[in-house]
Parts: structure tokens; sequence; C-alpha cells
């Protein structure tokens, strides 16, 4: 079991790659608070887990939300060993047609949301001297394929990922980045077929991602196996773009 006894953290737990972190992190051993906005989603989430995942109602962007979070999480369980920032969301906007609105709230929960969970929860993994955080980037925030204000969030988590790192390092925790390429969620549902037809040409194994084969990249970078990788660009892509 790869997370036996790790406290874990989810955000965006309500669907997607998030739930199935959630139930992967479990039958690894984890114990894990799933965080999302979304109370009857989380409720599916948690489900059937034995009581080892706990649903916590949570927008990321409320700075003492967060705070309170992690407050709860040190009093329940002494420590946090794996902060997972995983909630994010998309609009499509051309970029002469984005409002200031749209703007903010795709950084603020993207980007802002990252930063907000991972100092709170840095501030538990000092105390114990170790943890791992893991920030969900996007190909788009490398090649620039998508509207301004996602991949200037997926960009900037790239970013986010290397300063923490260097920063936290003496500190025992290790800070890096997924990046997935196109992956089978609920995100993807709305996109028209001849997008999704060309999207899956441009990637050599041929299909999109499943949610599992992200969670189990997540949990390995989670673990004591990913001791020596902080700071790195991780991605799970079937070969749509090198890194
Ligand atoms: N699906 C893909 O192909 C793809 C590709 C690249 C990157 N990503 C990134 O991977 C991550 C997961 O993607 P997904 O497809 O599973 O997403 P999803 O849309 O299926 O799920 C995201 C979850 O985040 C939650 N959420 C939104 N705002 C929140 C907030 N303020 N506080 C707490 N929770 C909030 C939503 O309620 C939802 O349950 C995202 O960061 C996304 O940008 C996805």
């Amino acid at each position: 079991m790869k997370l036996n006894n790790k406290i874990s953290v989810v955000t965006g737990a309500g669907q997607g790659m998030g739930r199935t972190m959630v139930q992967y992190f479990v039958e690894q051993g984890a114990i894990v608070y799933a965080v999302d906005v979304n109370a009857q989603a989380l409720e599916e989430t948690v489900q059937g887990l034995d009581g080892k995942a706990h649903a916590v109602v949570c927008d990321i962007t409320n700075e003492t939300a967060v705070a309170d979070l992690m407050a709860r999480i040190e009093q329940e369980q002494g420590r946090l060993d794996l902060l997972v920032n995983n909630a994010g969301i998309g609009s499509v906007d051309g970029f002469l047609e984005t409002t200031l609105e749209t703007w903010q709230r795709v950084i603020n929960v993207n980007l802002t949301g990252a930063f907000l969970c991972s100092r709170e929860a840095a501030k538990l993994m000092v105390k114990a001297g170790s943890g791992a955080i893991v920030n969900f980037s996007s190909t788009a925030g490398q090649t620039g394929e998508g509207p301004s204000h996602y991949v200037a969030s997926k960009a900037g988590i790239m970013g986010l990922t290397r300063s923490t790192a260097r920063e936290l390092a003496p500190s025992g925790i290790r800070v890096n980045s997924l990046v997935p390429g196109a992956t089978d969620t609920p995100m993807m549902a709305g996109i028209p077929q001849e997008w999704m037809d060309s999207m899956i040409a441009g990637i050599p194994l041929g299909r999109l991602g499943t949610t599992l084969e992200i969670a189990r990249v997540v949990a390995f970078l989670g673990s004591d196996d990913a001791s020596f990788i902080t700071g790195q660009n991780i991605a799970v892509n079937g070969g749509m773009a090198f890194y």
C-alpha cells in the first residue's frame, strides 16, 4: 500500500480525477479529507469508504474556510502528509471577449485556491518536518492551447510549484506539478465530437487518459517512493507533449 496511514487532502473531490483519487488513496491505505463545493457529489465520492474518507464542503478560494479545514485536520490527526490541489475550473472564451469577472474567477479557483491550500497545509507540514504537495497544472499551461485565463492559471501553477519546492525543501516538503493531458472526466463532457477527434489524433497512444491513470501517478508522487522528486512537471498525457 503506497499511502499507508498518510493523512491526505484532495480538493475538487466531487467528481472526475478528484473522486477517483479519493477512492484510490483509501485503497492504498490513506485517510482522506475530500474537499469540494458540491456537498451531494462529495457524499457519493465517500460512500462505501468505511469512514476512511471525510467529506468536507469548502470553497478553496475562501481563506478562512481553508484555514478552518487545516485546523480541523491538525486537531483530528495531528499532522498532514499529502495535499493534492486538484480543484480547477475552465471556461471557453476568446481573449477579446474575456471579462474581468471570468478572468478573476478562473485565476481565483485554479491558482489562488492552490496558493491558499498550500500555505495553510505547509504550516502543518513544516511543524512535522515532512510532507508532499501535488499541484494540478495542464498541458495547456505549457503549449498555450486554451483560453488565456486557464492557460495563465496553469502556467502559474508550474511557477508556484517551483518556488514552493525550493523554499519548503529544507523543511522536508516536496512539491510537484501533475500535468494531465486530455483525460476522460466530466470536464471534457461538453466538448464537441469534432474537437475530441482532433484531440485524440494528437495523442500518440491514441486515446484519452483515465482518471485512474492520473490517480496512480499522484499516489506515487505523494508516497515515499518519490522521496527525491521535487519541483518537477510530471506529465501523464499519452505522449501528446514532452516535458
Ligand atoms: N480533464 C482533463 O482533460 C484535464 C486536462 C488537464 C488538466 N486538468 C485539470 O485537472 C484537474 C481535475 O480536472 P477534472 O477534469 O477532474 O475536473 P472536474 O471539472 O471533473 O472536477 C473539478 C471539481 O472541482 C470542484 N471545484 C470547483 N471549484 C471549486 C472550489 N472553489 N472549491 C472546491 N472545489 C471546487 C468542482 O465542484 C468539481 O467537483 C483540474 O485542475 C483541471 O484543470 C484536467
